[in-house]
């Protein structure tokens, strides 16, 4: 049954020139038939480059939008209109336009997980694998740092000669895992490394053996000696793991890292959506592409 739809899906994808591109996410069967599979900065980077006249995101709503900014002159499709980063919608342009006000001179650095609206008024964007490398970049000292003052912190440690001004947001989802749940889990299975994503808050990423986005703590795995793992991020990652390392054994580090919205998409969403039964394309005036484009850009510059 499961394969009848993904051939199915596969035959559509040619016939109607779409380009399927997926967040790690999302599940096994669908990771499988997409053409591109990755962390947020990886798609990004994909959908600029991508032959096909039509794109369909299997991720959440700030993803398609992305794509769409990136290659205004494509079809972007989200496969569920209702999968969207809770992270996404808890800063909005007018409240970056007034904090802006109080710490004027300041860069303002987005993480991706931000509407295309509110990229509008920041400098440039971040992705958790590309943070790091960016903000070192900036010339200026002064930083301001939205939405996720976890990643923040944690890109505060990385680079301490600058000045990261942080204000409350983060994801839900990650910010749940508490310390104690970390150290429980280290203990129970005391071969294992931790690997965790910087969205964690900073307790938890301390005890982490390795910090990363959801690509590279998957190519950490896959390249250890390690034979096992504790995974700190949602748990598909795990899952996927397990699929391409049978030898190794991946633990969750906490059953609440389930991020609903990414697994509101189903395969059957993903042949709808391409039916063009369900699904909604991304529609963005072209002032907010323009815009949004240009942090988006100098992500891709400085993140390359
Ligand atoms: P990545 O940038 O690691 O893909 O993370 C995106 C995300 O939404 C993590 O929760
Ligand atoms: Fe947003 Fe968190 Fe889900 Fe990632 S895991 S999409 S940051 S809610």
């Amino acid at each position: 049954m499961i394969k009848d739809v993904q051939n199915e899906i596969l035959k559509l994808k040619k016939e109607k020139d779409i380009c399927i591109l997926a967040h790690s996410y999302i599940g096994h069967e669908i990771i499988e038939i997409a053409d591109f599979t990755g962390d947020s900065y990886a798609l990004s980077v994909k959908a600029k480059s991508a032959p096909q006249k039509n794109i369909l995101m299997v991720g959440v709503r700030f993803m398609a939008e992305t794509c769409k900014i990136l290659s205004p002159d494509k079809k972007v499709i989200l496969a569920h209109s209702e999968a969207g980063c809770p992270m996404a919608e808890q800063m909005n342009k007018e409240l970056i336009e007034k904090v802006k006000g109080m710490y004027e001179g300041a860069t303002v650095v987005a993480y991706i997980n931000t509407t295309a609206e509110l990229k509008t008024v920041c400098d440039v964007c971040v992705t958790s694998s590309s943070a790091v490398k960016i903000v070192k970049q900036i010339e200026n000292d002064k930083i301001l740092f939205i939405p996720d003052c976890n990643l923040g912190s944690y890109v505060q440690e990385q680079i301490p000669d600058k000045k990261l001004i942080l204000l409350p947001g983060g994801c839900p989802i990650h910010a749940s895992v508490t310390e104690e749940e970390a150290i429980k889990a280290k203990e129970k299975y005391t071969n294992a490394a931790l690997l965790v994503h910087p969205e964690c808050i900073p307790d938890v990423v301390k005890h982490a053996d390795f910090v990363g986005s959801t690509s590279a703590i998957m190519e950490y795995a896959k390249n250890s000696d390690n034979k096992e793992f504790i995974i700190g991020t949602e748990i598909s990652i795990a899952e996927h793991l397990q699929y391409e390392c049978p030898d190794k054994i991946f633990h969750y580090l906490s059953d609440k890292l389930v991020c609903r919205n990414m697994k509101k998409t189903t395969l059957c969403d993903v042949l709808n959506a391409m039916k063009g039964i369900t699904g909604e394309e991304i529609i963005l005036s072209d002032d907010t592409i323009v815009k949004a484009r240009k942090c988006i850009d100098e992500m891709i510059r400085l993140g390359g």
